[in-house]
């Protein structure tokens, strides 16, 4: 197969976990040797095809060095799996605009390299996609970073939570541009939200009467502290409307709040109650923790975007990938029931229903 030409933005914990992804994974050919990936081969692409050719960020400790070596400074503390040898891909100083808030002064050292022209970096490069993966709360910043992969003709995938591919208005440039786009917010393979959905759906399918429910989340990374101090409302609401709609009747919802503790480093706690009445009106309660780390969450997802969109380009396919973002993002230009997202992006793969 031809590779998989991906430029990434951000440089932190996610970013790390998918480049060790790729060399973790580079000798499986069996489906059951690929612990831990939905789909060892994607019409044909395996994780392996996926070429990192381009990466920008914004920290000291990360600019000018290379990919291999960027991906384990601080104050990115997620796992090391995985050894990964050089690749020639040097961290490149992009604007930062909004990428880093008030509350990360401390910790995010910026870097006084000049910024460079990130267009002409993409095309250089010869990235086909860029994928977002800036910080919560990088509004304007993960904007021009959509306007550059216009520019520069590259497909986009929006992992953070700020809407574009959910706005019509920037989904429609991209399609009128001729390139794929996909968003918003990734959803992890055994993140909070997914394991939330399946279960409340598993009690209403059984015929329980739910009537409230909430999900609390409590992480060390930065990524945690940035949705914390930034994004905290609005991810609640993108979390609430997503569980809300495994269920076929009204509740009381609340998911995603979240707290920062910094000793837990790249590790997540997420706290789960369920309130219900099954028959006879017979009360019943559910608490659970799941305890994972942040960023392996996304590596599975985030290969199967990546190849979801190469098949797009691969078939012509443009404008917002309504399938593979719903399979894959939280707040998708159009949200469907689990199994609906699911069958689609499996249609989708398999060419039976472009869209
Ligand atoms: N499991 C997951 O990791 C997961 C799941 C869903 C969504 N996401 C989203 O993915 C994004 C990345 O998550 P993360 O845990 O890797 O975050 P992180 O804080 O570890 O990494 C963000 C990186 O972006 C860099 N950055 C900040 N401003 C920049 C700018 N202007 N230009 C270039 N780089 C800049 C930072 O220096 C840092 O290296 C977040 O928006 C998060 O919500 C991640």
């Amino acid at each position: 197969m031809s590779k998989i030409k991906v430029a990434l933005i951000g440089v932190g914990n996610c970013a790390s976990a998918m480049v060790q992804g790729i060399h973790h994974y580079k000798n499986n050919e069996k489906e059951d040797e690929a612990v831990g990936l939905n789909y060892l081969y994607l019409d044909g692409y395996h994780p392996r095809d996926i070429k990192f050719v381009s990466a920008f960020d914004i920290e000291t400790r990360k600019v000018g060095k290379d990919l291999s070596e960027a991906i384990f400074f601080p104050p990115n503390n997620t796992l090391k799996f995985t050894d990964v040898p050089q690749l020639g891909v040097p961290v490149l100083k992009g604007p930062v605009l909004d990428g880093v808030g008030n509350h990360m002064k401390d910790i995010v050292k910026i870097s006084e390299s000049p910024e460079v022209d990130v267009a002409q970096k993409l095309r250089e490069s010869g990235a086909e996609i860029a994928i977002n993966l800036l910080p919560s709360g990088s509004v304007k910043a993960s904007q021009r970073y959509a306007e550059e992969a216009l520019k520069a003709k590259c497909a986009f995938v929006n992992a953070a939570p700020v809407f574009i591919a959910s706005d019509a208005a920037w989904s429609t440039r991209f399609e009128k541009a001729g390139l794929p786009i996909v968003g918003d917010d990734l959803v992890d393979q055994v993140g909070a939200t997914i394991l939330h959905k399946v279960l409340l759906k598993m009690l209403a399918d059984r015929g329980v009467r739910i009537s409230e429910t909430y999900q609390l989340d409590v992480g060390g990374g930065t990524e945690s502290l940035n949705t914390l101090e930034r994004t905290r409302d609005m991810k609640r609401i993108v979390k609430t409307r997503s569980v809300e709609r495994a269920l076929p009747y009204k509740a009381s919802v609340v998911a995603g709040s979240t707290d920062y503790v910094d000793f837990l480093e790249n590790r997540r706690d997420s706290y789960f109650w369920i309130k219900g009445l099954y028959f006879g009106r017979t009360p019943m309660q559910l608490d659970i923790r799941l305890n994972t780390v942040d960023a392996p969450n996304a590596g599975s997802v985030m290969f199967d975007v990546i190849r979801g969109v190469k098949i797009a380009i691969d078939r012509g396919i443009v404008g917002p990938l309504l399938g593979v973002s719903a399979y894959a993002f939280k707040h998708p230009p159009q949200a469907m029931s689990l199994e609906e997202a699911e069958q689609m992006f499996e249609f989708f793969i398999q060419g039976e229903k472009e869209q």
